[in-house]
């Protein structure tokens, strides 16, 4: 993977005690270190920066932080891993700490290393340039292929996505009057079947929707106003994408309860079909669950799972999530409903799922995680969850045995991912849960009065 960064003057980031940077922008194979020297004084860094300086390697970034892990500081550096004796420098600076991890995205070339993984929710912000494939371009059998007015709309939609920074309000979108006809015929026959075929979740929540956040049939709902609702609810926001990202990259994003969302929607010429994720996918298909707490954690948990998980597990997550949240069915008061986007979006899969046609069988995550599955037809089979609950329950448990020298824990108050690697880390996490269990203790006492 590459990436390219811009530092051209030192920058304060908030958030962290301090900051110096260098190099002008760069396409770099970066990996990121991060270190706490054995003696800790105000030297400290400087005599590591010594270390990269005798191997000729290139600094891109550096930051430094109080620790979690052990009493002191510790440096955070993302090197240029092209440049100089990566190798050398690594060994010499592992004897002089007494706290040493490597994060980088070109880990396969160093079998030590965790994939690079967001720490903070506005690390997201560094995913906008890594699509896989720009909003714009189309393949050749795409409805919208040879229409020029539509692919400039492509590329509206995706240099607003392209251009969004973590903390600025998701940009107010004036959807042609075309563009709402599309939504509507959408709108009006996916809810003809909402009540029958979906979950009671889902319709629990999408008359909320419809009062909150203009979810009509002549009226594209704002992903502002959406995001707002869901951020009520249970803390998810969305954040508009400007095309195709990794699983790597769109599983992270749910570890913050961060939903990449598209802001487009489909051709006018085929209302009931799109071969891609469009706003009538993500705003009917997945936002109703996402103001669910219990769904809302179940896709959080699988987000969580992949941050720092190599290649191979990954993969197993991103078809887990493709059986659950794009095509799971549970099973409620005896009967098979739908709660995943891609059927609640497609009016004729929403149908089939349901009957006895394709197979059904039970969501078992190391089974689902391994099974194959068609992306341009209806499915053949269908995982079937007994409740949310339960397949959060036996996601983490399928998470716990993803190799990982690590734990991984999301604190909302600073909204970042904290890695639990040390005695110390492990301890303060006991405290909290402590004063946690009091509350409880507390409240269920208060209940049997
Ligand atoms: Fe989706």
């Amino acid at each position: 993977m590459q990436r390219q960064q811009s530092f051209d003057k030192p920058t304060r980031i908030e958030g962290s005690s301090y900051i110096v940077e260098g190099i002008e922008a760069q396409e770099a194979r970066n990996t990121c270190l991060l270190f706490s020297p054995k003696e800790q004084s105000s030297g400290s860094l400087a005599k590591s920066l010594k270390i990269f300086k005798k191997h000729d390697i290139n600094l891109v970034h550096i930051e430094s932080r109080s620790s979690v892990r052990v009493p002191g500081y510790e440096f955070f550096v993302e090197i240029d891993s092209t440049s100089g004796s990566l190798g050398k420098a690594i060994d010499d600076l592992r004897q002089q700490c007494s706290y040493f991890n490597i994060i980088s995205r070109d880990y396969r070339d160093n079998t030590s290393a965790v994939p690079w993984f967001p720490r903070r929710i506005r690390d997201l912000d560094r995913f906008a340039n890594q699509i896989l494939s720009y909003g714009a371009e189309l393949d050749s059998d795409h409805p919208g292929f040879t229409d020029p007015e539509y692919r400039a709309r492509r590329k509206y939609f995706a240099d607003i996505a392209y251009n969004y920074k973590h903390g600025e309000p998701l940009p107010h979108v004036n959807y042609t009057k075309e563009e709402t006809e599309t939504w509507g015929i959408i709108f009006r026959n996916l809810t003809k079947l909402y009540k029958t075929h979906a979950c009671k979740e889902y319709n629990h929540v999408f008359p909320l929707l419809v009062d909150n956040c203009g979810f009509r049939d002549d009226n594209i709902p704002q992903l502002e106003d959406v995001s707002n609702f869901l951020k009520d609810c249970t803390g998810f926001t969305l954040r508009p994408v400007a095309g195709l990202l990794s699983s790597r990259d769109f599983l992270a994003g749910l570890a913050f309860r961060v939903f990449h969302s598209t802001q487009y929607i489909r051709h006018p010429s085929k209302p009931m079909y799109t071969p891609e994720p469009d706003v009538c996918h993500e705003l009917l298909g997945h936002v109703p669950l996402f103001a669910d707490p219990a769904f809302a954690q179940f896709c959080q948990e699988i987000g969580l799972a992949s941050l720092g998980a190599s290649d191979e597990y990954v993969e197993k997550l991103a078809t887990i999530f493709w059986f659950t949240v794009e095509y799971g069915i549970c099973r409620q008061d005896g009967d098979l409903k739908a709660y995943g986007a891609g059927l609640l979006s497609s009016y004729g899969e929403l149908q089939y799922c349901l009957t006895d046609k394709p197979e059904h069988r039970e969501f078992e995550p190391t089974v689902t995680g391994e099974t194959k599955y068609p992306i341009t037809k209806f499915q053949e089979v269908y995982y079937v969850a007994g409740s949310f609950e339960c397949a959060k329950e036996k996601t983490i448990k399928f998470a716990n045995s993803i190799p990982r020298p690590f734990g991984v824990r999301y604190n909302a108050y600073t909204q970042s991912i904290e890695v639990l690697d040390s005695k110390h880390q492990v301890s303060n996490l006991m405290n909290i849960i402590h004063c946690e269990f009091q509350i409880l203790q507390n409240a269920v006492e208060k209940l049997r009065v």
